[in-house]
């Protein structure tokens, strides 16, 4: 078969990576898909067995805060496009240790985008650097409203502020060397193959372990949740038909407290385990706070529906439950990531961390 295009993929063994990864292998067979990832705590090649042996993938374990070996790899396969997912992606994790968030996603940014802008001439017409960044980059919406792609950034948190200053040289590269680009701009992502220190697959572990689940301050908090499936074919439209030089804000119109949201967990997991109804929601526990926590993200994606067609195919409560599904199905999964070093992050995260307010 002839190759039609060589695509780079970032992060391709993590959570949304490994979806996007696995929809571009199967639906372009005629494209080279690279999956290059440091294959750190949170990157996973389990999410990928069911193609790894496809013709058309290929992995390299590389860390994208390495010039050198990010330069080596362009030469290596002279990509005509870039899907840019691979960050350090938790907040929690941000507010206790930024340095890495620094590095991989400010200056692994910039090790690709330099890359990527002297590897192929400008005047190939496929050259694309898409750019996958996060609503969290527009800060916290106190008082109502949603986040269009014009609103200000203020980003609050480690990570968002690291995030949002990727997405400044992104912008940078695009408008100082007529580097072809796109970002788009999402908001939480739920389904399978989620690290489980995210509050949806740590939420079901914990049910299914009759552990505690720690909800931060009151619980109401509000997010805006997609299924990553969604996301995923988000994210191949934007690539092929997204303008270049524009952003598309990506969301599920699915705003829910934290709260609610985990109180409809504790319903299907009570449900499917044959557990009597009312029984997990004992185990919901309000703790301390996270520091800065962000109120509310809600997400206007009316431009990406309008101006691309997009829309989400799975609704808010059949994800959930196709979620549920999956992690009570791929109970090895998750076990081989709880029993190793994810029981000294829980320990750390949450072991000294108090009550907020009584239930
Ligand atoms: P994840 O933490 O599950 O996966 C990140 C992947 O990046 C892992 O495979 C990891 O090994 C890899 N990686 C980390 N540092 C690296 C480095 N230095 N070099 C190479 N690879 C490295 O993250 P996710 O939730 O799948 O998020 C993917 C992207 O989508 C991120 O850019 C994130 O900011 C963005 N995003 C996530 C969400 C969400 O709800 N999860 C929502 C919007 C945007
Ligand atoms: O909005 C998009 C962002 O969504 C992405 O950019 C991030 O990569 C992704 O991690 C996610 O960030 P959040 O901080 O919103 O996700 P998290 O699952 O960590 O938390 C969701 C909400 O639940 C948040 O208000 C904090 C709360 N929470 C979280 C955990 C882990 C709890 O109450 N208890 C918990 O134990």
């Amino acid at each position: 078969m002839i190759t039609k295009r060589t695509l780079l993929i970032t992060g391709g063994a993590g959570f949304i990576g490994s979806h996007v990864v696995r929809r571009f292998v199967k639906k372009y067979p005629d494209y080279k898909i690279v999956n290059a990832d440091k294959l750190t705590y949170a990157g996973n090649l389990g999410n990928l067995t069911d193609i790894e042996h496809e013709p058309n993938y290929y992995f390299r374990r590389i860390d994208i805060v390495d010039k050198q070996a990010v330069n080596t790899l362009f030469s290596e396969f002279g990509f005509d496009g870039v899907i840019h997912l691979a960050a350090e992606s938790h907040v929690d994790r941000s507010i206790t240790s930024p340095d890495e968030f620094i590095q991989t996603n400010i200056i692994g940014t910039v090790n690709l985008l330099t890359a990527f802008r002297d590897a192929i001439p400008g005047s190939d017409a496929r050259k694309l650097f898409y750019h996958i960044s996060t609503d969290e980059v527009y800060g916290s919406l106190e008082h109502g409203g949603y986040f269009t792609e014009q609103t200000a950034y203020d980003p609050r948190s480690p990570y968002s502020a690291s995030k949002a200053s990727s997405d400044h040289m992104v912008r940078a590269f695009g408008n100082t060397y007529n580097l072809p680009f796109v970002i788009s701009n999402c908001s939480n992502n739920f389904g399978p193959n989620q690290f489980p220190e995210k509050l949806i697959p740590l939420t079901i572990n914990n049910i299914k372990t009759s552990k505690v689940i720690p909800v931060y301050g009151k619980g109401e908090n509000i997010r805006d949740w997609l299924y990553v499936e969604d996301h995923a074919s988000a994210i191949d439209i934007i690539f092929h038909n997204g303008q270049p030089g524009h952003t598309y804000n990506v969301g599920g119109d699915n705003e829910r407290k934290n709260i609610d949201l985990v109180h409809l967990l504790c319903c299907i997991m009570d449900e499917k385990l044959g557990r009597a109804l009312g029984s997990s929601e004992k185990l919901i526990t309000f703790v301390t706070d996270r520091a800065g926590h962000d109120l509310r993200y809600a997400i206007d994606s009316s431009k990406i529906r309008k101006e691309l067609g997009w829309k989400p195919s799975v609704s808010f409560e059949q994800g959930m439950r196709m979620t549920v599904d999956w992690y009570l199905a791929n109970e090895k999964w998750l076990e081989a990531i709880v029993s190793g070093a994810y029981s000294k992050y829980y320990e750390k995260m949450y072991g000294n961390r108090g009550p907020s307010v009584k239930k």
